[in-house]
């Protein structure tokens, strides 16, 4: 299974993630995870990234695009993958077409924005392994703890009232075109092209994975 999870910041695509990479037994690969990661590792890439994120612009396209390339390079890949928070850009997605990467589906959450805002500011998360929490809609066992490790969780720190609204901004002028880019592509070549599905986000979120289960199974 190759599958590009799309839709705005706190549409759900972490927490969705899990649960359907688990399901096809694929690796979750989020360019945000990675670049977190770096971030934490003070590595040069994370230095540079770190600035950019914090103000809610978007990495550039070179240094996304090869950290992906070399990703998807990785055995663990060899039967597939989901993409979460890529592509993001047209050029992002351009880079994938013509290095011939196949993809099975493209999968959009489609979330209110009234109704993010809401998410990302309740949101906390454990960095090591990517998993995502809410205080209210989506609480860890344990208050302020990792279900599987017992770690601590943190907020992100762009999730400040102030860079989200800039995130949802970029999201709309430069992710946004991606659906009409996905839903063109599959529509004019049923054969080659990704199967194009979207899915209400609203709801709880294993009503939310009922959806994606079915909708990617049609
Ligand atoms: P990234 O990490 O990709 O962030 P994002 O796309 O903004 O998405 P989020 O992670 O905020 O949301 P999500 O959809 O994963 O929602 P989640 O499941 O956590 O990117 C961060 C930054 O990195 C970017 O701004 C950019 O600078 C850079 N970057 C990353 N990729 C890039 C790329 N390709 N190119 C350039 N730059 C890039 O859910 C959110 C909250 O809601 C959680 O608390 C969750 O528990 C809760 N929740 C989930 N489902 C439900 C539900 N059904 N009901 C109620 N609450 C729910
Ligand atoms: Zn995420």
């Amino acid at each position: 299974m190759r599958l590009i999870l799309l839709g705005a910041p706190g549409a759900g695509k972490g927490t969705q993630a899990t649960f359907l990479c688990q399901k096809y037994g694929i690796p979750q690969i989020s360019t945000g995870d990675m670049l977190r990661a770096a971030v934490k590792a003070g590595t040069p890439l994370g230095l540079a990234a770190k600035k950019v994120m914090d103000s809610g612009a978007l990495v550039s396209d070179d240094i996304i695009i090869g950290l992906v390339k070399e990703r998807i390079a990785q055995a663990d890949c060899a039967n597939g993958f989901l993409f979460d928070g890529f592509p993001r850009t047209i050029p992002q997605a351009d880079a994938m077409k013509n290095a011939g990467v196949k993809l099975d589906y493209v999968l959009e959450i489609d979330v209110p924005f009234e109704a993010i805002i809401e998410r990302i500011s309740g949101r906390r998360s454990h960095p090591a392994s990517g998993r995502t929490y809410h205080l209210k809609f989506n609480p860890p066992k344990v208050a302020g703890k990792d279900d599987v490790t017992g770690e601590p969780l943190v907020q992100r720190e762009d999730d400040k009232e102030e860079t989200v609204k800039k995130r949802l901004e970029v999201y709309s002028a430069q992710t946004r075109p991606l659906v009409a880019y996905y839903s063109d592509w599959a529509k004019a070549d049923p054969v080659n092209g990704p199967r194009y599905r979207a899915i209400n986000g609203t709801g709880t979120v294993e009503e939310i994975t009922a959806r994606a289960l079915q909708a990617l199974s049609a």
